[in-house]
């Protein structure tokens, strides 16, 4: 069952002859997917969680939360968790004072066990009587995380959470992550640039560009299933490597040699990888592997950003 659901969702931050900020966005979020939400820098990301968490409305479209209009429901409030980037902790509070407020606001009854647990859950136990004033923006990320999901929300909406963190708060961050939609089945809304800790946590991801959805899928499905099919084969020498980029030259493929120089990479062009060995087995070349290589997201990303700039 869907849990977030937009359809046709426009913002524009002015009259109707501005340009649109996001323009006709379609998305479907089922209960327990971890979904990364990438684009560049202005591309809407924070506007679209605004408008998920009811704190802005939507110039045209519809947003649902659990079925629900955020905006309409202050019920709906008490069942998403939200960091947002700027998380707007109170520096005369300690890390405890913290928690305990904001567990309050949600009427927790005796909150402090559960506090304590959450204060070791992200690592901040010994600065727990500590002023949040003192703390590191990495320390304050913990915080916030910790107060975003004190109230066992079931969906958390998550604005860059691993923005400004060194790289061993980023594996915290991000084991903290993994957790919570493991054990917890949390349904996690993800935006971030850190496109490789998106490729190891979500579940689905989408690419937002010029106000537009540009891609929504599996991670599979975005990295396997290139669109542009490939297929590298390495033979016995380089001498044979040569040759076979001669040879798929020879009936207008297009091959590329690979660093170690006996490699070859080859775009399928509408044939199958079985017609590229084939091709290669009767040139009398010997193969040693086929592979089909598996793109990461950050080259889906740059494929998708670089594309739609030419088209612009
Ligand atoms: N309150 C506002 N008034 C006017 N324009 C706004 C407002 N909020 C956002 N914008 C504009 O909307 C666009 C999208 O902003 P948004 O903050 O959603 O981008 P983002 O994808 O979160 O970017 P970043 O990666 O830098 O955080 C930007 O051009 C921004 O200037
Ligand atoms: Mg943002």
């Amino acid at each position: 069952m869907a849990v977030i659901e937009t359809t046709g969702l426009t913002k524009r931050f002015g009259g109707q002859d501005t340009p649109a900020v996001l323009d006709g966005i379609d998305l479907s979020i089922d209960a327990g997917e971890v979904f990364g939400y990438l684009g560049p820098n202005g591309a809407g990301k924070t506007t679209t969680i605004r408008m998920l968490l009811g704190l802005m409305r939507p110039s045209e479209g519809q947003v649902r939360v659990f079925g629900e209009d955020p905006a309409a429901d202050d019920a709906l409030r008490a069942r998403l968790g939200v960091l947002l980037e700027n998380s707007g902790l109170d520096d005369r509070m300690t890390a405890f004072e913290s928690l305990h407020y904001h567990a309050r606001l949600y009427g927790l009854p005796n909150p402090g066990t559960k506090i304590d647990d959450l204060l070791d859950f992200v690592g901040l136990r010994d600065h727990r009587n500590s002023r949040v004033g003192t703390f590191s923006t990495g320390m304050k990320r913990k915080l916030g995380l910790a107060r975003s999901i004190v109230h066992d929300p079931e969906i958390l909406f998550l604005d860059e959470p691993s923005a400004g963190l060194d790289p061993e708060a980023q594996l915290m961050v991000r084991e903290l992550l993994q957790e919570l939609a493991v054990t917890k089945n949390m349904t996690v809304f993800l935006n971030s640039h850190h496109l490789d800790e998106v490729e190891r946590l979500c579940t689905r991801i989408a690419i937002l560009h010029r106000g537009r959805l540009r891609a929504d899928d599996t991670v599979a499905n975005l990295c396997g299933g290139a669109r542009e099919r490939r297929v590298q084969v390495r033979l016995s020498t380089q001498e044979q490597a040569l040759r076979a980029v001669k040879a798929l030259d020879a009936l207008g493929l297009s091959g590329e040699l690979q660093e170690d120089g006996a490699t070859m990479l080859a775009a399928c062009n509408g044939r199958s990888t079985p017609e590229i060995v084939e091709l290669l087995v009767r040139e009398g070349l010997g193969i040693e592997a086929v592979t089909r290589p598996i793109r990461s997201i950050e080259e889906v990303y740059f494929e998708i950003i670089r594309d739609e700039a030419a088209d612009a």
